[in-house]
């Protein structure tokens, strides 16, 4: 499979950000890697006008279980799709957070994405008071298994395991910890979808990768690329990332 570089701009970025976009592509015209940006909503079309012939995607960072109707604010999957997008993130841990979204709408949403032919990038992560319970597989077993639509395949789906405490903080799992959590991910998404389907699904971790860290995380077993937040901002600390994944192969 293509091992695959996100990176999650979040509520950061107007329109003078696209030249760090612009800056990407012309780093990495022929990478080995995939890679994948997904900017506020205001920025999806204009980035893939932009990227229309480089090798950079632009993803959503959410969309709405709904094909469209009265939701005011909010964004169907399909009209990602038409401004350009080629997956969006869903669940993410700060729209679980700020959103109250559950694991069910997460699904639904994910659902979505596919029917409008988005790779659905879906989050899945443990907050420390469930890790330092030793909850944190029980937590994850049970958000994958109400956070993934039957319509679930390798081409279409990609798990983000991001702890929850790992994000934007600077603190990062160990290694053996993240290495038992991606086993974890594909062990159980074998179970469910068969072993050729998982195989192929993308497991990417995130929370505080940078590139200092990057290198060290991808060379853990079942680790296949990375969900980037803060480090994605800026070309310079994302490229070098995206070349400790390539060295990774
Ligand atoms: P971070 O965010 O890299 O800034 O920790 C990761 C994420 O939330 O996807």
């Amino acid at each position: 499979m293509r091992k695959l570089a996100a990176g999650n701009w979040k509520m950061n970025g107007t329109r003078a950000a696209l030249s760090e976009l612009e800056a990407l592509a012309q780093a990495h015209p022929t990478p080995s890697v995939d890679i994948l940006i997904c900017p506020p909503a205001t920025l999806v079309q204009p980035a893939a006008a932009l990227l229309a012939d480089a090798a950079v995607a632009i993803g959503g960072q959410d969309c709405h279980m709904a094909r469209a109707g009265a939701h005011t604010g909010d964004i169907a999957a399909a009209q990602l799709a038409d401004a350009g997008a080629t997956a969006v993130i869903v669940g993410h841990s700060e729209r679980r957070e700020d959103h109250g979204e559950t694991s069910d709408v997460v699904r639904e949403k994910a659902n979505a994405a596919h029917d409008a032919g988005l790779i659905a990038v879906i989050c899945v992560g443990e907050t420390l008071a469930e890790r330092d319970a030793g909850h944190t597989l029980d937590v994850i077993g049970a958000q994958l298994a109400a956070s993934l639509p039957e319509t679930c395949t390798a081409a279409n789906t990609v798990i983000a395991y991001e702890p929850v405490w790992a994000i934007g903080t600077g603190k990062m799992p160990t290694l053996d910890q993240i290495a038992e959590v991606h086993g974890f991910l594909r062990d159980t998404l074998a179970a469910r979808f068969g072993d050729s389907e998982a195989a192929g699904m993308r497991l990417l971790y995130g929370g505080s990768v940078k590139a200092t860290n990057a290198a060290e995380i991808f060379a853990v077993a079942n680790v296949d690329g990375a969900l980037v937040g803060g480090a994605s901002l800026r070309e310079d600390d994302f490229s070098q990332i995206i070349s400790a994944l390539q060295d990774a192969l």
